[in-house]
């Protein structure tokens, strides 16, 4: 879920769009808030069941990544009229595939004829009003966990000139069908200050968010951050995704760079990830712990970073 214009007052919104976060909040009642969000998108990988798989792991994800339980989802499809029925069965079947792994009911849907297929979820969940998680709140001495490798707009793009590898591209689908649900019900068991699920902003994008809206500065360990197979050659050799382009524009002023940092490194913090992992803000003192917890899940845990008091940038940027 993106923002847009400023909404009227409601006091039962505890998160609408005047933020931006992952997903709307609405207060129920003093134990349980109402988590909605939608998102859908293009074909991503040539498998339209990995594309369904991919595109409902991501919808699903921006319930995680606001600390709560998906319950409900509904389709939303575009599809060409004059297209193979078949291929659409397939996307449909990945995506309700992954709705069930994630114990997560299906109720419905509905299908526009279009020329470019789309497809996506719009997933109601439920969190308790004390517990959500937002892309603000991270404080000073909280440490950066971050819980998929980065690379897949690189690894897409090197995808599309015909350069990338079948190993590679198996990695790369894999880990963005991935869901979020194990790393959010592992770090819940956690204090979580700020979280956000890293997609389209990339991992800078994404972290300059919760720096900036924290207050505070978040120093990056550029050498520490988790990469997909393949994915720093590919962005060596220049398959940089638009998005990735765009995204270092957006960030131009807003980093400040330690001494010698490897720019391959650099871009790939700024890819935009399709269904990226969770980038969690977590005191100090309990990150080790966490990280551990995470990986004995079988989930990708990495301290990427920390946060202090404000400086002049909201990104430092250091090897
Ligand atoms: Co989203
Ligand atoms: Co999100």
């Amino acid at each position: 879920m993106r923002h847009l214009p400023e909404a009227p007052y409601n006091e039962n919104v505890l998160v609408g769009f005047n933020t931006v976060d992952d997903a709307g909040v609405y207060k129920l009642d003093e134990k349980t808030a109402l988590i909605q969000t939608l998102d859908f998108f293009t074909p991503i990988v040539d498998d339209p069941y990995w594309y369904g798989q991919i595109a409902a792991a991501n919808s699903l994800s921006d319930v995680y990544a606001m600390g709560g339980r998906p319950l409900t989802a509904l389709n939303i499809v575009c599809f060409p009229c004059n297209s193979d029925l078949g291929i659409l069965g397939q996307i449909i079947k990945g995506g309700s595939e992954k709705v069930q792994e994630a114990g997560v009911a299906l109720l419905g849907g509905h299908t526009v004829q279009d020329d470019e297929p789309k497809y996506g979820l719009s997933v109601t969940g439920i969190v308790n009003p004390e517990k959500v998680w937002q892309n603000v709140g991270a404080k000073p001495g909280d440490k950066l966990i971050l819980t998929k490798p980065l690379g897949t707009g690189v690894i897409s793009t090197a995808l599309k000139k015909g350069a990338a590898g079948e190993e590679e591209v198996k990695a790369m689908t894999e880990s963005m069908a991935e869901l979020n649900k194990t790393a959010a019900e592992t770090a819940a068991e956690y204090t979580v200050h700020a979280c956000t699920d890293v997609t389209g902003f990339g991992f800078l994008g994404h972290l300059w968010e919760m720096a900036s809206g924290s207050g505070v500065t978040a120093h990056v360990y550029l050498s520490e951050l988790p990469l997909l197979p393949g994915a720093y050659d590919y962005a060596k050799k220049g398959y940089l995704p638009g998005g990735l382009v765009s995204n270092l524009s957006f960030l131009e002023d807003k980093v400040q760079m330690g001494q010698g940092l490897d720019s391959t490194l650099f871009e790939l913090a700024a890819d935009p990830q399709t269904s990226g992992g969770l980038l969690l803000a977590v005191p100090g003192k309990e990150a080790d712990s966490l990280v551990s917890a995470l990986k004995s899940e079988r989930v990708t845990a990495v301290v990427v970073g920390e946060i202090t008091e404000a400086k002049a940038k909201s990104l430092l940027v250091e090897g």
